[in-house]
């Protein structure tokens, strides 16, 4: 429990950045809030505050925005060719790379996640997406069309063209990762962009400010702008100079996000939740995964928008796989981040441990049993004990809404039709995994499954490269991949009579 020391020293460069005020980067310069006003971001392992943050709101997006139209219109950025812009991303990756432990320590701290993870995942996650986009700032192309209109001969082409200033809201999940997926196409793209970290987690976005003006990223090319969601964030979704807006964060403020960019039409991309079918047939194969479906659910704590948090075992194996995932779970060591041992740390804020408790709670009382877990862990900071549910229905509210919590569902299945009739009944549709030794039956269950990424005999497995996204509630568009681009760009046709 939360009782070990901590055994890792900080980084000089994380004490400095937590002791003093963090200020909002706007045009290059670090600016205090046009109001004044700070907010506070917590240490979810202890509750106390962490630090002071300056709290972004309408006056400060306007300045941000006005600062990125101009570095779109006449800045340095729209005059660079797409090989310097792709240099300044990778260099960006390296500057990241070389500070890959104070980000680690800066995301353990804000966000509560062990450090051991956010050293082997989060960081290296990020350097690889800024890496795999500076390639692709190079390698956005047109087309060459042959056209046949009015049985003439033409020159058609297209160009892809970058859609403009972009306004881009991120959540505390993976604080640091989730912006190198928002900003890493958008500059491949040659986009200006105001980026709105979520309030619980804002440290780690402000200190990759400080790095993108290290690497001559120009003024008013990325500007960080901290604030609430119901303040800064709906005046950059509703901002009428923002072409775009991408966003990750719950459905329902994905719907809001689709209502405030109504006024100017702006473009939408949006991230949302999920209530991911993690499939078991009997026929799989046990010892693997039994521990696949518990990092599932269990990685950041579930708080994971892909998190595998409906489990369907094939009857027969039932017991066994709730058994084993429930053995997984109870030997999870949870404890603060920054604590070598630990394997699970809090939660990111109290109104997660309360939605979670609040779930768990509405579970019981519908019926659902807990055959490990099913309450808040101590009584400090806002840790909550992997739980596994039973006797859970398709109805329940613990099986049809995101709990984003530790908190698994398992029911048992009879075959593929009942199966899919389970998994595909949900409002959301993001991933979805699928554990057999049958290779046929696995990819005839991957082309029912409604989601945008379906995992077999494995999960959680991201990379640059490969699109991810959402079906149903969970998403519009893709990000990753080449695929992402289409949200940053604009097409344009031009053509000339050649006859
Ligand atoms: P949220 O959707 O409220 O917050 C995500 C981001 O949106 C934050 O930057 C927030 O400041 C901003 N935001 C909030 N209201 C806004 C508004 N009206 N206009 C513009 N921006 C706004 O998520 P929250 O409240 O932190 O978590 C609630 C639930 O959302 C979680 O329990 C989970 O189910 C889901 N969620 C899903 C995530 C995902 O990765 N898909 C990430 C975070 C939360
Ligand atoms: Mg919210």
């Amino acid at each position: 429990m939360a009782t070990a020391t901590q055994a890792v020293r900080l980084e000089d460069n994380v004490t400095r950045f937590v002791s003093q005020t963090r200020k909002m980067l706007i045009n290059g310069k670090w600016v205090e809030a046009a109001s004044g006003k700070t907010f506070p971001t917590y240490n979810p392992a202890t509750g106390e505050i962490l630090a002071q943050v300056a709290e972004g709101d309408r006056e400060d997006i306007n300045r941000a925005v006005a600062a990125a139209r101009a570095a779109f219109e006449s800045g340095p950025w729209s005059k660079m060719t797409p090989s310097e812009r792709g240099r300044l991303i990778w260099k960006l990756a390296d500057l990241i790379e070389k500070h890959t432990e104070e980000f680690a320590q800066i995301e353990s701290l804000d966000n509560g996640k062990p450090l051991t993870i956010a050293r082997i995942a989060d960081v290296p996650g990020t350097v690889d997406m800024f890496r795999y986009m500076a390639g692709w700032a190079t390698k956005i192309e047109g087309n060459t069309i042959p056209i046949s209109a009015f049985g003439a001969k033409y020159l058609a082409y297209t160009l892809r063209e970058p859609v403009g200033v972009v306004g881009q809201i991120i959540p505390w999940n993976f604080p640091l990762m989730m912006a190198s997926w928002k900003l890493g196409p958008a500059l491949a793209a040659g986009c200006c962009v105001v980026l709105k970290p979520a309030e619980q987690t804002p440290l780690s976005a402000l200190r990759l400010g400080e790095l993108i003006q290290e690497a001559g990223i120009p003024d008013g090319v990325v500007n960080v702008v901290p604030g609430y969601g119901e303040t800064a964030g709906a005046a950059l979704a509703a901002h009428p100079d923002v072409d775009k807006v991408a966003f990750t964060g719950s459905t329902e403020v994905g719907k809001l996000i689709v209502q405030a960019a109504a006024g100017n039409l702006k473009k939408v991309s949006l991230e949302l939740g999920g209530k991911s079918p993690d499939i078991v047939f009997q026929d799989a194969d046990l010892p693997a995964t039994v521990p696949g479906v518990s990092s599932a659910i269990f990685f950041n704590h579930g708080q994971c928008c892909c998190a595998g948090s409906r489990l369907y075992v094939e009857e027969k194996a039932f017991d066994k796989v709730v058994e084993g995932v429930s053995a997984e779970a109870s030997k999870i060591h949870l404890g603060p981040g920054l604590d070598p041992a630990t394997e699970m740390g809090p939660l990111v804020s109290e109104e997660q441990l309360k939605r979670v408790t609040g779930y768990l709670e509405a579970g019981f009382k519908e019926g659902a049993k807990a055959t490990v877990g099913g309450s808040r862990h101590g009584d400090k900071g806002y840790f909550v004990k992997p739980t596994v549910l039973v006797n859970t229905n398709q109805k329940m509210k613990v099986v049809q809404e995101e709990i984003f919590g530790p908190v698994v569902t398992a029911i048992p299945f009879r075959d593929v039709d009942d199966l899919i009739a389970k998994a595909n009944n949900t409002v959301y549709g993001l991933a979805a995994g699928v554990w057999t030794k049958d290779i046929t039956k696995a990819h005839q269950v991957a082309s029912k499954l409604r989601a945008g990424t379906v995992w077999i005999n494995t999960y959680n497995i991201f990379d640059p490269a490969l699109p991810f996204g959402g079906y149903k509630q969970s998403g519009w568009g893709r990000e990753m991949g080449h695929e992402v681009l289409e949200l940053y760009t604009e097409v344009k046709s031009v053509c000339l009579p050649i006859s």
